[in-house]
């Protein structure tokens, strides 16, 4: 699948004084999508954000807010934060025993669904649901914090989804998360890629974001 590609900025990495500005920052630098990392402190350590940060972002921007839920028992919080005005809701297949009817959910709540795997867990899991889907997240990096390594063992797994929705739902996007950068982006996309999630490269970068989003635009196969 061609470009264009989409960059899901995380605000994980952001400066949470100054929230409303940086995603503003984010939106006229060219983002597409706000990231939204949840964490519930079990399906992986970290405590982060709940549905009243969604509310707060979907109040200064009209980006889709892309929310990925790293949380045991994700069904308990789909309706809380499709309410505070969540796009999509990306739930964890790891922490999903009835990711059939778990994906029906999310779109009887008006929202786009994403079935994510974490690096150890291979894309079979994915097969059965791959027509209920509209993205699935491949974690380059096992899920809890910002700023980790790329994992490249998973590519094959990115080449894999993406061959297996051309075939039963080629408008479904894959999407990759964690460790992003200029450096690694045209392999991410070579395999098969079309939205770029980034916290470190975007809200880190010492040139700060409008700079991140240019860089990693710059490494897009025509521009992006
Ligand atoms: C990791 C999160 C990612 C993370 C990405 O658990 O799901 O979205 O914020 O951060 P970077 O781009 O710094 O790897
Ligand atoms: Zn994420």
């Amino acid at each position: 699948m061609p470009g264009p590609y989409l960059i899901s900025t995380s605000i994980l990495s952001a400066d949470f004084t100054r929230l409303g500005e940086q995603i503003g920052e984010a939106e006229a630098a060219g983002a597409d999508w706000i990231h939204v990392d949840v964490m519930d402190g079990h399906f992986v350590p970290n405590l982060t954000m709940g549905p009243f940060i969604v509310e707060a972002c979907r109040s200064v921007t009209s980006l889709p807010l892309d929310v990925h839920l790293m949380v045991e028992e994700p069904d308990r919080l789909l309706g809380a934060f499709a309410k505070a005005g969540a796009s999509q809701l990306s739930v964890q297949v790891e922490a999903c025993p009835n990711l059939h009817h778990t994906l029906q959910q999310v779109h009887q709540l008006g929202c786009r669904a994403g079935a994510v795997l974490n690096p150890g867990t291979p894309a079979v899991m994915v097969e059965p649901v791959l027509h209920l889907v509209d993205l699935v997240l491949v974690m380059s990096v096992n899920p809890g914090a910002s700023g980790q390594v790329f994992l490249p063992e998973v590519l094959p797994k990115v080449k894999e989804v993406r061959r297996m929705l051309d075939k039963v739902n080629p408008r479904a996007l894959v999407e990759i998360d964690g460790g992003i950068t200029p450096e690694n982006l045209s392999a991410v996309i070579e395999a098969g890629v079309q939205v770029i999630v980034t916290a470190s490269a975007v809200f880190k970068n010492p040139a700060g974001i409008a700079a991140g989003i240019r860089a990693l635009r710059a490494s897009m196969p025509g521009g992006g």
